[in-house]
């Protein structure tokens, strides 16, 4: 099993960008994180960021055929990027939406994911280990 974990816009910044919100662990933290439950279970995992839309989109049309699930938080491309929900739709590969904060308690625009109707479901609020549990949906399923 090979999962991709993507991560979209700002989410480099993580552990400087609104700790009170994404916490004190940084992207390094997370990627060595995801690596090390896939390792731990005889799966594979790799990592990729961008904060860029045209990035994100080529990384999940490379995906297909490669890659048996990604595990994607969009960042704020969530709540607007039509151009990602298209691309998820457009490859075999199934994802699972993540968010580090509880997106529904927050602003208004954040309420609406334009991403996730192209995606199994949504994990959000549950922090760092929403990634996790995401994987583990997938790892669970592959067996
Ligand atoms: C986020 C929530 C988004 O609204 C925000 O734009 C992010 C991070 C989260 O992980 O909680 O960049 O996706």
């Amino acid at each position: 099993m090979k999962i991709l974990v993507m991560n979209g816009p700002n989410l480099n910044l993580l552990g400087q960008r609104e700790p009170g919100i994404y916490g004190t662990e940084n992207y390094e933290y997370l990627c060595a994180m995801v690596k090390e439950h896939a390792a731990s279970r005889g799966a594979q995992c790799d990592c990729f960021q961008s904060n860029h839309e045209g990035a994100l989109i080529d990384a999940i049309h490379d995906a297909n055929g490669v890659y048996d699930a990604i595990v994607f938080n969009p960042g704020a491309y969530t709540h607007y990027s039509y151009a990602l929900h298209d691309a998820l739709k457009s490859v075999q590969v199934p994802c699972i939406e993540v968010h580090i904060s509880n997106v529904h308690q927050r602003e208004e625009f954040r309420h609406k994911s334009v991403t996730a109707p192209a995606c199994v479901g949504q994990i959000c609020g549950l922090g760092l280990k929403g990634y996790l549990l995401a994987m583990d949906y997938f790892l669970e399923a592959g067996k």
